[in-house]
């Protein structure tokens, strides 16, 4: 999708951002700015500010910031194209039609109609699980302890008794049958007809992150069998890349994301507080879901029941958490099966302190391993040590290490001196099997070159940030310093825009700037900038000492850069030379 910049600004200045953001959080007006606690992150005092003048926002606390889109971006992990839409959408304007071919037309148009069937479907169920024909299934959630604020929140439902009462439905909503089969809630036999895949059962709509409707898991009430009847994969929903519940874990302003394995369980989770929490859809973990949680989070905790089942679901999860870098915690919930009985009983604070308890991926793994071996067999137990060396033997920060293996020889008093030496032995030739998520050496150690470039781009950001706060200089800096001098591509665009808009409008407009970007990562980047913090303050014969060193730090690097690249260019190396010598005379007076 890709829209002209020209719409992309239009739907932008129609869309107030103090409106927009004080939708989802409530804005205190103060002077010419809003403020809030930061929906971003966990603050008790309002450090999230709104600027109406400027159409953009900025935490002093997290250091998010930037335009309306980005805002939605963050808070709806909107695409750039889905916040455009969005806005458009809100705003009224009309946004051009995409060029597409007639196969993805009307692949667009199944998906577009099943979306539609699925939300008529949810408030359906909803509304007869809030009428006398749910009574019994009401009955059945509050006798589960659910509040009516968390069936609201989840949108759960009833499917009425009847085998076609859906069907019916959707018909008097004008659907076709042949639509109707695409949406996977409709069934077809040739004897029977048309039939509705759900009935008597209670509803669990599954929203994607996008707050889509993309399918339903339905629950009998009582012991009959199967249990639960999910949706079948349809071109909508696919359950190896959704997770029930991401709709609003993504919101959560909770450490990192927790996995359980049912339903039931994250409903219970969210409803103690702990909004965190996730499920698959019914089948193990997947890559696909790990990948999806990985735009939210960089940690994760494993709640998975606490039988066999579930341990070797935790082990296989861990695998797969290994691949993605993904550091996992795994929670134990014995005596209790899973995370809904632990919550009933222990409520909230029983399963925060299992939280601040769970034991790191290659701790459970070992814990596990211990299970397998006798451990008064001497034999056995030397081929218990032998393979935990190996597993620790992947951690490389030495500190963690020898942390790891003091743990693990206390815990199945082992010598730590001879588990040492094991661990050693094996150096690093099991990385590649065992846990190396928890082990990652993250030291940032920086060379030189890097110490350099970094303090030269923060000369470049201050230079950008004097150029929005005072206009004055567009017209001192020209001639003197132009977009090509700055080192960092982004910067140099941020600037040609700049001194564009300079010239055309009189005026600079840095929201508008920052929708010249497409992902989350360039606004944030941008909109950092625009919103560096400087003191005002300074007398104005020190500021234009200030303007004039940044303005010859930059230029000396871009020129420094042009005759190492103007190499045998007699003629130009000549020039640049001069232009070099030049620098120190360069004044810049306000
Ligand atoms: P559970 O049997 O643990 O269900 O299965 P639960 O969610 O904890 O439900 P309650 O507490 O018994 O009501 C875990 C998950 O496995 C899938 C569902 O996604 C369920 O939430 N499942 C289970 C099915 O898809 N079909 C089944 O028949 C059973
Ligand atoms: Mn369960």
């Amino acid at each position: 999708m890709y829209y002209a910049d020209e719409v992309i600004e239009e739907v932008r200045s129609r869309n107030d951002i103090v409106d927009i953001i004080g939708s989802y959080v409530n804005l205190k007006k103060k002077g010419n700015s809003y403020s809030a606690c930061c929906p971003f992150h966990h603050e008790k005092t309002p450090s999230f500010h709104v600027s109406r003048e400027k159409q953009m926002y900025h935490c002093f606390g997290c250091g998010v910031g930037g335009n309306v889109y980005t805002f939605l971006m963050e808070h709806e992990n909107y695409s750039f194209p889905e916040a455009v839409e969005a806005l458009a959408e809100r705003a009224g304007v009309k946004l051009p039609e995409q060029s597409m071919t007639p196969e993805a037309k009307h692949q667009a148009d199944v998906r577009t109609k099943i979306k539609d069937m699925n939300k008529l479907a949810a408030g359906y169920f909803h509304y007869l699980l809030k009428n006398e024909h749910g009574a019994h299934a009401m009955e059945y959630l509050k006798n589960r302890g659910l509040t009516d604020e968390t069936i609201q929140k989840f949108g759960l439902g009833f499917s009425d008794v009847y085998r076609d009462d859906l069907y019916k439905y959707l018909k008097s909503k004008g659907y076709k049958d042949e639509e109707l089969k695409d949406s996977g809630l409709i069934k077809y036999d040739e004897k029977q007809g048309a039939s509705d895949r759900f009935w008597n059962r209670v509803m669990y709509p599954i929203i994607d992150t996008n707050n889509r409707v993309i399918g339903f898991g339905g629950r009998v009430m009582g012991d009959a069998k199967p249990k639960y009847i999910n949706t079948q994969d349809t071109p909508v929903f696919d359950k190896s890349r959704n997770l029930y519940g991401l709709n609003l874990a993504k919101k959560s302003k909770r450490p990192g994301i927790i996995f359980c394995e049912g339903y039931m369980d994250v409903i219970s989770m969210h409803q103690a507080g702990f909004d965190n929490a996730v499920a698959s859809l019914g089948t193990a973990l997947t890559v696909g879901q790990v990948n999806l949680v990985k735009r939210f989070t960089d940690r994760v905790y494993l709640a998975y029941d606490s039988d066999e089942a579930g341990t070797k679901a935790a082990l296989r999860a861990l695998e797969i958490m290994r691949e993605f870098e993904m550091p996992a915690r795994v929670i134990s919930l014995k005596p209790y099966k899973d995370p809904d009985e632990l919550i009933q009983a222990e409520g909230n604070e029983g399963f925060e302190k299992r939280i601040e308890q769970a034991k790191s991926g290659i701790m459970f793994e070992i814990d596990i391993l211990a299970h397998n071996y006798n451990q008064e067999d001497p034999q056995e137990r030397t081929q218990f040590q032998k393979e935990a060396a190996r597993r620790l033997s992947v951690i490389m920060d030495p500190m963690e290490r020898k942390n790891y293996v003091d743990s693990v020889a206390e815990q199945y008093d082992i010598d730590a001196g001879s588990l040492k030496e094991a661990v050693t032995r094996f150096g690093t030739a099991g990385v590649n099997k065992v846990d190396t998520t928890v082990f990652r050496d993250n030291r940032n150690r920086r060379s030189p070159e890097e110490e350099k470039e970094l303090k030269q781009l923060k000369t470049e950001r201050l230079l950008i940030t004097w150029l929005i706060n005072e206009n004055a200089l567009f017209n001192k800096l020209e001639g003197k310093i132009s977009a090509e001098d700055f080192l960092d591509p982004v910067y140099r665009d941020i600037v040609k825009a700049l001194f564009e808009q300079y010239a055309n409008e009189g005026k600079v407009t840095p929201a508008a700037i920052i929708s010249h970007y497409q992902s989350k990562e360039e606004h944030e980047k941008v909109s950092a900038i625009m919103q560096q913090d400087f003191d005002m303050e300074i007398a104005q014969n020190e500021k234009s000492k200030v303007i004039t060193d940044l303005v010859r730090s930059i230029r000396h690097r871009s020129i420094q850069h042009q005759i190492e690249h103007a190499k045998g260019d007699l003629v130009k190396t000549g020039q640049l030379m001069l232009a070099k010598a030049q620098i120190d005379k360069l004044q810049i007076i306000l």
